[in-house]
């Protein structure tokens, strides 16, 4: 494994970004659900659950295009979770990978449609993966994973569970549910998914998991901070988002330091699990260091 991450990232965002604009593209729909769909899809951003996929893929020495169509699904469905989550009756943020939320642009009612366009078709695009890339069993195992990352189980309970939380001071186990749900789960479903997809044994799959988990919440902790100590430019949406809407986060359960420091342990115990897995885990390994330090 050569290839430096930054280029190990641009080749795979480049490919990404072309293959999910093509699906939209290909569309029987009204133009301004496809175009509304279109406008965050290419609105930029980081494209890490995708990265996670491929990264794990290469781990096992497998090619890029067996998982492709599972890194647009897993795309797509971050991109939903992102416009609803900046709606007026959540969030209620007007800035979103540096540009105008979806609903600031298309109307909420639009916005909402959208997002739920975009949760569907991603089931519809591991449906069709080529058989050449995954067997009917895979498939299967990959939509019901998908499922519970993406609902109830996943990310929509933990988005519940950030706004029954507001204006509480709530306890560390607490928030760390939310953490876990709200963000950690379709994280983990970038890099299962791609254990799936490479046929991983059950004790790799465990490993992933606790490697991912500890990602997820390293991510979101630093989210959290970035929320707080970021710059708006970089990282293209609002700062003090969380303090607006009385979230408890990390720093401020933890003060800001107590929040670094459980940063740089989950980051650590990620890294851990990782080499437990004895695969060539380079990229996941790197991937796992730039979100710890990222500034966007
Ligand atoms: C933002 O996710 C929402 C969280 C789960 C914290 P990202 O930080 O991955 O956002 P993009 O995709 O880069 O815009
Ligand atoms: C939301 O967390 C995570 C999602 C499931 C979208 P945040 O509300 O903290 O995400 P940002 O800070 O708006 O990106
Ligand atoms: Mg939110
Ligand atoms: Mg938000
Ligand atoms: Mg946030």
């Amino acid at each position: 494994m050569g290839e430096s991450l930054q280029a190990f990232s641009q080749h795979h965002k480049t490919l990404l970004e072309e293959k999910m604009a093509s699906f939209v593209e290909r569309l029987e729909s009204p133009a301004v659900l496809k175009e509304a769909m279109q406008y965050s899809l290419s609105a930029g951003g980081k494209r890490i659950r995708p990265l996670l996929l491929f990264a794990t893929l290469a781990a096992y020495g497998q090619e890029t295009i067996k998982g492709l169509n599972s890194a647009c699904a897993l795309e797509m469905v971050h991109t939903y979770s992102l416009i609803h989550d900046d709606l007026p009756s959540m969030d209620d943020d007007d800035l979103r990978r540096g540009k105008p939320t979806n609903h600031k642009v298309y109307g909420e009612a639009n916005a909402i449609l959208a997002g739920d366009a975009l949760l569907t078709f991603s089931f519809q695009l591991i449906a069709e993966t080529d058989e050449a890339f995954a067997s009917p069993e895979a498939k299967l195992a990959l939509i019901k994973e998908f499922a519970q990352s993406a609902g109830a189980e996943g990310m929509v309970g933990g988005q519940v569970a950030d706004m029954l939380g507001e204006k509480k001071t709530l306890t560390l186990p607490e928030l760390e549910y939310i953490h876990v749900h709200k963000t950690g789960k379709l994280l983990s479903f970038g890099v299962m998914a791609g254990a799936i997809l490479a046929g991983a044994s059950d004790k790799e799959k465990q490993l992933l998991l606790e490697f991912s988990t500890h990602l997820g919440l390293a991510f979101q902790i630093r989210d959290d901070i970035l929320d707080l100590e970021g710059s708006e430019e970089l990282i293209g949406k609002p700062v003090g988002s969380d303090e607006v809407n009385a979230k408890s986060t990390y720093p401020s359960i933890l003060t800001m330091n107590g929040a670094k420091a459980a940063l740089d342990e989950h980051t650590q115990l990620a890294k851990e699990k990782l080499a437990k897995t004895g695969l060539n885990t380079y990229y996941l390994e790197k991937i796992t260091d730039m979100l710890a330090e990222r500034n966007h």
